[in-house]
């Protein structure tokens, strides 16, 4: 098969992968469990404009875990390519892709886990402090535990705190660098939905004021109408996808979660 080198890609390619700020194609990953294998990515496309906003939706093991950590480069694919701001990143090195990470994406995963000896303000500053912004980060510290109903807690450590705001203690981390791309896997899925609503309308504003990037997995239809776009995956693959601004968006996305096992919706 004919097929032109990446570092060859022509340039007009090259600019609509920069204007997608997240670029996947054919992404594929099995996980072997002895013989048998699970196919958890079978063969993702899908192109993540810059600031917008990404719901994925999909049955329990249907891969949205999986997916999100390729798109966070914490893991690599069997097969295909991630585009992160037009850049391949399996090309990278180890330490390349790091300090991508590190620089460029904030995470708020379901079981994200705090560090028990430091205080709220503490774990909220942690990855500021490893790249050396405390201060910048320091000054969005409040606004943020306002935005997120913490404030008044920040001294008090993990096991002080309720699960729903050991929670937001962890989405504040994940935005306190103000991050390019935000992947979130569940974000309000421990919250009352008051608090989860406070969530939803800070990623929002963070797409729709600051810019970011967000992709986030959610089994809750309402969760997922604060969305620009919802893309429904089933069993590694994309199945489908609904606007939400739109009546027969929010129909296919009603429609599609309520094929979703009891206990994931
Ligand atoms: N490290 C692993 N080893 C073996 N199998 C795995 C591993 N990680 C995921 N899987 C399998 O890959 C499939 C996709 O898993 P994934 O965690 O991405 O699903 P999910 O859509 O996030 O599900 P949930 O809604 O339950 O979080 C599942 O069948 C899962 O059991
Ligand atoms: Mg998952």
């Amino acid at each position: 098969m004919h097929s032109a080198s990446r570092n060859e890609t022509p340039k007009s390619h090259q600019s609509d992968e920069a204007a997608a700020l997240l670029r996947i194609e054919g992404l594929t990953k099995t996980y072997w469990q002895g013989a048998s294998a699970v196919h958890a990515l079978d063969g993702i496309d899908l192109s993540v404009s810059a600031a917008s906003f990404v719901a994925i939706m999909g049955p329990s093991g249907s891969g949205k875990s999986t997916l999100l950590s390729m798109m966070g480069l914490l893991d690599l694919p069997d097969q295909g390519e991630v585009w992160l701001s037009g850049q391949a990143v399996s090309h990278l090195s180890d330490d390349r892709r790091t300090l991508l990470r590190r620089e460029r994406i904030g995470f708020v995963f379901q079981n994200f886990e705090l560090i028990p000896t430091l205080t709220a303000a503490e774990n909220i500053l942690l990855p500021a402090e490893l790249t050396k912004q405390a201060g910048k980060a320091r000054t969005r510290l409040e606004g943020l535990a306002g935005l997120l109903g913490l404030s008044g807690r920040l001294g008090a450590r993990p096991h002080q705190l309720s699960g729903g705001q050991q929670q937001r203690v962890a989405i504040a981390r994940a935005l306190i660098m103000n991050p390019l791309l935000v992947l979130a896997d569940e974000p309000t899925g421990n919250l009352d939905s008051k608090s989860g609503q406070a969530v939803l309308e800070i990623l929002r504003e963070g797409v729709d004021l600051q810019g970011w990037t967000v992709v986030m997995v959610t089994h809750d239809p309402a969760a997922a109408l604060y969305a620009d776009r919802v893309v429904f995956l089933r069993d590694g693959r994309v199945v489908g996808e609904g606007d939400p601004r739109h009546e027969t968006g929010r129909r296919q996305i009603e429609a599609f979660s309520g094929t979703l096992p009891a206990g994931t919706r």
